[in-house]
């Protein structure tokens, strides 16, 4: 599976040297999460952060955005070095809009949907989407508790992928360890952002590769 440490649970007063932990492990992907205190309660960071860290990583970086209107801030993100942008459902206007103009530029674009949302919403956008983050817990903070009920949207993505031959990726977010990797891993969940699990780990590197062999 494709492991995306989500540098929410890193320590930001070394960060560096968190990134030099993610850098030297196996993991293909670095998850950024930006919440801006309106969509979700807590803020983080924004593009500056990520413009910085671009050059001293190689890692696909999956930026998910916690935040309002993403339609407006999506150009700066990609600007800043990310290589996915993931916007919610639920903070968006204009799904539609957005998703022709970022596959008419060629970038890669991902759509998240809350635990409480509807799976099947998305369904008119599946076509166009480079990325599905289903999240397994309520966005805003890491550390929670796996929702299963993420399991059965996983699978229905998958599903309709095989079916009708979609090319998105499916990813979850919230509560990943070595045991609910295993659960999202059963009905074919290709990428897994875990952050309490690896950077609260003792070693990140091990930790790391055994998500990314499960
Ligand atoms: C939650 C964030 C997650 C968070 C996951 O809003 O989107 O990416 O960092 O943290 P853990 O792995 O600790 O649940
Ligand atoms: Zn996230």
């Amino acid at each position: 599976m494709i492991v995306s440490p989500s540098i929410l649970a890193a320590d930001f007063n070394n960060l560096d040297k968190e990134m030099e932990k993610v850098n030297k492990s196996s993991c293909e992907w670095v998850h950024l999460d930006v919440m801006d205190g309106k969509f979700v309660p807590n803020t983080t960071f924004d593009d500056k952060l990520i413009k910085e860290l671009r050059p001293i990583s190689n890692k696909v970086f999956d930026v998910h955005l916690m935040i309002e209107e993403p339609e407006k801030y999506l150009d700066k993100y990609y600007e800043a070095g990310a290589d996915y942008v993931t916007f919610h459902y639920e903070a968006c206007s204009d799904i539609s809009k957005v998703l022709k103009k970022v596959k008419a530029e060629n970038k890669k674009i991902g759509i998240s949907i809350k635990p409480g949302t509807d799976v099947q919403v998305l369904d008119e956008y599946l076509a166009d989407l480079d990325l599905i983050l289903v999240m397994s817990v309520e966005p805003g903070k890491g550390g929670q508790k796996f929702m299963p009920s993420s399991i059965d949207k996983i699978d229905y993505l998958i599903k309709q992928k095989e079916k009708n031959g979609y090319h998105y990726l499916v990813e979850v977010d919230g509560g990943i360890n070595n045991e609910t990797a295993k659960l999202v891993k059963e009905v074919g969940c290709e990428a897994v952002v875990a952050g309490t699990y690896l950077f609260k780990n003792e070693d990140f590197v091990k930790a790391t590769k055994e998500l990314g062999e499960l």
